[in-house]
């Protein structure tokens, strides 16, 4: 669902001033000069249609919300994976919505194009529909997200349905499910033998809640594809292979910031870490040498 495969609304504002549209558009190359586009939920309907893939990332904050825009994401997720990535915790489970909000907010008031969605926290919407449709109600009133993402398949239809009749567009979420990692018993791939039956059944069940999309993760190829082929509406891969209507990674693994073991299904396109600990290193060396600050850098 790239710029040149889809074409968004060029009617539509931004989150933000007028003139906060012209500081950020100046900050980094604009992928998209020719005025302000939205991707909507009907991009992704339409790219599942054509036969074009989407993109996502996660993101947290507005510097990288803000680049990744540019660039042309098709989605930004503001993902519970936050608890790892920004909180330092060491899984999902902790993580509250009122940590996730202003992240959320961060994001969504950064881009003029991605198509962002709030991740909705464990302990937000598993006690029924109407606990789910709150927690949905306050990331679209108190952050600008343009969507809510929750984990589960039929387990989470009623919530599903509840959210959507409300006008609030979901993306499902089947496979690995993180918050449900001590109940399928660690990191493991899901969809293989007799769990293919089960993901697809929960993938119709999504589907026929309302979803408008379902991530992925990590399951065998082969199973993608088939679940890709049952459904009307597009499925995105986090470790499900090609197959899918979309990738999504999570954007602190895809630069080169993961600790320890890389996942099989992650690619990265930088290595991040190395370049801002080589930066720290120089920096301090210059300050403990006196080489910084120069007269270039101080004031008369
Ligand atoms: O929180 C997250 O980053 C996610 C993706 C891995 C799908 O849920």
């Amino acid at each position: 669902m790239s710029e040149q495969h889809v074409q968004p609304d060029a009617s539509q504002p931004r989150h933000g001033s007028d003139s906060a549209e012209a500081s950020s558009a100046t900050a980094y190359p604009a992928a998209h000069t020719d005025g302000p586009k939205r991707v909507r939920t009907r991009h992704f309907q339409q790219a599942k249609h054509e036969g074009h893939k989407i993109t996502g990332l996660t993101s947290y904050d507005q510097l990288t919300a803000r680049i990744f825009d540019e660039a042309g994401i098709d989605f930004l997720l503001v993902g519970d994976s936050a608890a790892n990535n920004v909180l330092g915790y060491g899984t999902t489970l902790p993580v509250t919505v009122e940590e996730l909000i202003p992240l959320t907010r961060a994001v969504a008031g950064a881009v003029t194009r991605a198509f962002v969605i709030a991740d909705m926290p464990f302990g937000s919407y598993e006690n029924g529909p109407e606990d789910a449709l709150h927690t949905a109600v306050r990331f679209m009133k108190e952050t600008g997200a343009h969507a809510v993402k929750l984990e589960g398949g039929e387990r989470s239809h009623k919530q599903i349905r509840r959210i959507v009749s409300a006008g609030i567009p979901v993306m499902a979420h089947i496979g690995f499910t993180p918050q449900s990692e001590h109940g399928l018993g660690g990191h493991l791939i899901q969809g293989r033998g007799d769990g293919v039956a089960q993901l697809l059944a929960d993938a119709r069940s999504v589907q026929e809640a309302g979803a408008f999309a379902v991530v992925l993760e990590m399951i065998p190829a082969d199973t993608a594809r088939q679940i890709t082929t049952a459904l009307d509406i597009p499925t995105i891969s986090v470790g499900a292979g090609p197959e899918c209507d979309g990738q999504l990674l999570v954007w602190t693994d895809w630069a080169g910031f993961t600790i320890g073991r890389v996942p099989k299904f992650v690619k990265q396109y930088a290595q991040l870490a190395d370049i801002l600990s080589d930066a720290a290193t120089r920096w301090r060396a210059d300050v403990a040498s006196g080489n910084y600050p120069g007269p270039e850098h101080s004031y008369e």
